[in-house]
């Protein structure tokens, strides 16, 4: 099976192509894509054990130097610091402006290799390979690049577009079960993004999801990276549409930051923040209550529980304060992606006493269980 995904806008267009077996011939489709004599193939120690001699000798095939840079697994390698070193060892191999990056691993390396593909010699290009769920449907596609500050996540980065993204599922059965879920919220997102039939698909599709069936995840796959093509190519940078995939984030990103990042599980805090928000858009928009139930469920099916992480006490005073500080909030307000249906899209800007009243409403809902 092989898909072919298209994304157009805003002066770039490329290919995300999703295939099993496609790491094998990730050489000839870089040399093809870049035209690049040289490669930095940035990757971290995790995936590198795992993938990276395959993906080296498939480089090294088609004829593509490879200049192998690994950096520590896990989030903290997301910063200003290593990007500095892998910009100094990309000069020191003599990457020049027709060389380009290679991006393999999940979101971590997407977004740190992206960057420096960004800033390297005023941005030279990147392919990206994406090997975990989350990164496959989403985090690889749309061109956000970054790194974290000490002061908070994403708040160093540029938007730089890869020249393709090379999706291989096949890559997947041994991703840890937290970052399974982390993916899973993702997709869950993406199907209530998307439309009534990816939303009875996925019902039909979630224990085999729970099982890693592999048709199963290749029809994920195909769905939510269809979803955000779509989305990113309408809105390459996120001035309207694309901020419907913060869907669920909102919160989701607050619970994350008050529980203290790594303590709530991603996925877990995407599904507490889908569920707010399912909640929110029956109060605020009237939509069905059946839908929420459905949004719920669904969340269930998947091993996407709630957390529980935010309904502490004294945790909503906190909670509203990490929205208005998130980068994406705007004024005195805090703006949220809501569904008043499946595929059926509307931002509402929450002020802080609506915000207050519903959160307590939640919390309270969520510690009776
Ligand atoms: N740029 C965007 O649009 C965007 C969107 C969403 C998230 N993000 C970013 O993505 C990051 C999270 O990405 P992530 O969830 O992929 O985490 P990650 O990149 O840290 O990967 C999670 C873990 O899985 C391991 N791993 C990767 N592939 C594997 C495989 N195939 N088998 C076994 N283990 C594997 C990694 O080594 C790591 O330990 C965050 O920094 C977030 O800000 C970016």
């Amino acid at each position: 099976m092989i898909e072919s995904l298209h994304v157009v806008g805003s002066g770039c267009s490329y290919d995300v192509t999703i295939a099993e077996g496609l790491l094998e011939s990730v050489g000839e489709r870089v040399a093809a894509s870049t035209g690049a004599g040289r490669v930095a193939m940035v990757t971290d120690t995790t995936v590198d054990a795992l993938f990276g001699d395959a993906v080296a000798r498939s480089l090294t095939a088609a004829g593509v130097e490879v200049h192998r840079m690994s950096v520590e697994a896990g989030e903290t390698s997301k910063s200003w610091k290593v990007s500095g070193l892998l910009l100094e060892r990309m000069s020191e191999a003599g990457l020049r402006r027709g060389d380009a990056v290679v991006a393999l691993g999940g979101g971590v390396v997407g977004d740190l290799a992206g960057f420096c593909a960004a800033v390297y010699m005023r941005g030279i290009g990147v392919i990206q390979v994406p090997t975990t769920l989350l990164a496959q449907v989403d985090s690889s596609m749309g061109g956000k690049t970054g790194v974290d500050l000490p002061r908070g996540k994403n708040l160093a980065g540029a938007f730089h577009q890869p020249l393709a993204v090379l999706t291989d599922p096949c890559v997947l059965p041994g991703l840890p079960e937290r970052e399974w879920l982390s993916g899973l919220a993702e997709v869950a997102k993406s199907a209530f993004l998307d439309s009534a039939a990816a939303v009875e698909q996925l019902e039909a599709d979630a224990a085999a999801l729970l099982a890693r069936d592999p048709e199963a995840v290749y029809r994920a796959v195909v769905m939510a990276a269809g979803l955000k093509v779509r989305v990113v190519s309408a809105d390459p940078l996120e001035g309207g549409i694309r901020e419907s995939l913060n869907y669920g984030h909102t919160l989701g990103h607050a619970i994350e930051a008050v529980a203290g990042y790594g303590v709530v599980p991603h996925g877990r805090a995407v599904a507490d923040g889908i569920r707010f928000a399912a909640r929110l858009a029956q109060e605020v928009l009237g939509a069905d209550a059946a839908w929420t139930a459905r949004q719920e469920s669904l969340l269930d099916a998947l091993g996407l529980s709630p957390s529980g992480a935010a309904c502490g006490v004294g945790d909503e005073a906190g909670l509203r304060r990490a929205m208005a500080a998130d980068k994406k909030a705007r004024s005195s307000t805090v703006r949220f992606a809501l569904l008043s249906g499946p595929g059926v899209y509307q931002p509402f800007e929450a002020d802080e006493a609506v915000l207050a009243e519903h959160l307590r409403e939640w919390c309270a809902a969520e510690s009776r269980g």
